[in-house]
C-alpha cells in the first residue's frame, strides 16, 4: 500500500525530531512492504518568515489532500511579541480546527525501564500507571469568543469557555469506546462546582455512560484530579476532559512519566486522515543541537500507523523497538540519570530503526 503524509516540521527541534521518524517510517515500510511518500508544508514561525502568515492556504489543503499528518512543533522566542492571531501557536490551533480534529488522544505510561526518572515517591513509581488521556480539541476556551471590553476596573481581557450537548457527547463516546478496549474505567474531569460548562458536561457524559453500563465512570473535580495524578497515577485508566483541561493535566501527566520527550499524541475526527505529534514544544533552547529526544514524535508515528492506517502489527513492531532500546539502557541527555552517558536525536533514531 502507498501512503501520502504531510510533513508539519515547523520550528525549533520540530524539523530534527520529523525527520527522526520519517527514517524510522521509510524503515517500517520497507520491513513490511509499505511505500510512504512525505511532503513538507510550511506552518508555524517557520511559515510567518517564508509567507507572513502562521497556516498558509497551502498547508491546509496539503494536509487534506494527505492520508495522514505528521507534525513537530511550533513556536519560539522570536515571534513570542507577534499579536495573537498571527503567532506560531494559531496555526496549530487552525489545522486542528480545518481537520475537526475533535479527539486529542495523549496516552501517558511510565516505562519499567525509565522508574528511575519518575519523581514520584519509590512506592509509588512502583505501582506504574498507564492512563489514556482523551482531551477534547476543537472547542471549549481555546475556540470561544474573546477579546477586550469595559469592565468593573475599566478596560478587560476576557476568553469564553462554550460547549455544545453535541460536542460533548461525541469526545464522551471515544472515551468509553477506548475504556472498553482497556481497563473498563472513566474519569471524567471537570470543574461543575463553579463551570456551568461544567455542568453541561457531567450531565451529558453521565447519558452517554448509559450506553455503556460495562464501563466504570466517575467524576473529579480538576483541582482533586491534579492531585490524584500525583498521589496515586494507577487509578486512572481513561481520563476524558475538556480542552484546556486536558492540556494542563497532560503535562502534568508527562512528568511524573519521566520526560515530556517520550509522549505522543493522536488529533483524530470521524475520518482516518489524524494528525500525530509530540505533545512536547519547539524546545527553542536545544534545537540545531541534535540532542533532542525523538521518541515522542516516532511514537506518534506508530499512532499513525494504528489509527489512520490500521497497520497495528507495523506500530507494534515501532513501539516494541522503543521498548528494547529503552530496556537496553540507550537514553537522550533529557531521561538519562545524572553522569550517564546520553545517544544523540540521531543515534537514537538509529538504534530504535536496529530494533524494529
Ligand atoms: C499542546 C500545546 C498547545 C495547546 C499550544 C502550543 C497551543 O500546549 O498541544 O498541548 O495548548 O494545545
Ligand atoms: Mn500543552
Amino acid at each position: 500500500m502507498k501512503y501520502n503524509i504531510a510533513l508539519l516540521r515547523g520550528d525549533g527541534i520540530g524539523p530534527e525530531i520529523v525527520d527522526s521518524a520519517v527514517r524510522v517510517l521509510k524503515a517500517a515500510g520497507e520491513k513490511f512492504g509499505h511505500e510512504f511518500c512525505f511532503t513538507p508544508y510550511l506552518i508555524g514561525g517557520a511559515a510567518i518568515d517564508e509567507t507572513g502568515f502562521p497556516l498558509p492556504q497551502e498547508t491546509v489543503d496539503g494536509c487534506l489532500a494527505s492520508d495522514s499528518v505528521l507534525l513537530g512543533a511550533v513556536g519560539g522566542p522570536r515571534w513570542d511579541n507577534l499579536p495573537g492571531d498571527r503567532r506560531p501557536e494559531k496555526a496549530l490551533l487552525g489545522i486542528r480546527s480545518a481537520l475537526g480534529l475533535f479527539t486529542n488522544l495523549r496516552p501517558a505510561r511510565l516505562y519499567p525501564a525509565l522508574k528511575d526518572a519518575c519523581p514520584l515517591r519509590e512506592e509509588v513509581a512502583a505501582q506504574g500507571f498507564d492512563i489514556m488521556i482523551v482531551r477534547e480539541l476543537t472547542g471549549g476556551i481555546y475556540f470561544g469568543d474573546r477579546g477586550y471590553r469595559q469592565g468593573k476596573f475599566g478596560l478587560e481581557a476576557y476568553d469564553t469557555e462554550c460547549y455544545s450537548p453535541m460536542e460533548i457527547e461525541r469526545i464522551a463516546r471515544v472515551a468509553f469506546e477506548t475504556a472498553r478496549k482497556r481497563r473498563g474505567k472513566v474519569a471524567s474531569i471537570d470543574k461543575a462546582n463553579v463551570l456551568e460548562t461544567s455542568r453541561l458536561w457531567r450531565k451529558t457524559v453521565h447519558q452517554v455512560a448509559e450506553g455503556y453500563p460495562d464501563v466504570e465512570i466517575r467524576d473529579v473535580l480538576v483541582d482533586n484530579a491534579a492531585m490524584q495524578l500525583v498521589k496515586d497515577p494507577s487509578q486512572f485508566d481513561v481520563i476524558v476532559t475538556s480542552n484546556m483541561f486536558g492540556d494542563i493535566l497532560s503535562d502534568e501527566a508527562s512528568q511524573i512519566t519521566g520526560s515530556i520527550g517520550m509522549l505522543p499524541s493522536a488529533s483524530l475526527n470521524e475520518t482516518t486522515r489524524g494528525m500525530y505529534e509530540p505533545i512536547h514544544g519547539s524546545a527553542p533552547d536545544i534545537a540545531g543541537k541534535g540532542i533532542a529526544n525523538p521518541i515522542a514524535t516516532i511514537l506518534s508515528a506508530a499512532m499513525m500507523l494504528r489509527y489512520s492506517f490500521s497497520l497495528a502489527e507495523e506500530a507494534d513492531s515501532i513501539e516494541n523497538a522503543v521498548d528494547r532500546a529503552l530496556n537496553e539502557g540507550l537514553r537522550t541527555g533529557d531521561i538519562a540519570p545524572k553522569g550517564a552517558p546520553t545517544l544523540s536525536t540521531a543515534e537514537m533514531t538509529d538504534e530504535i530503526i536496529r530494533r524494529l
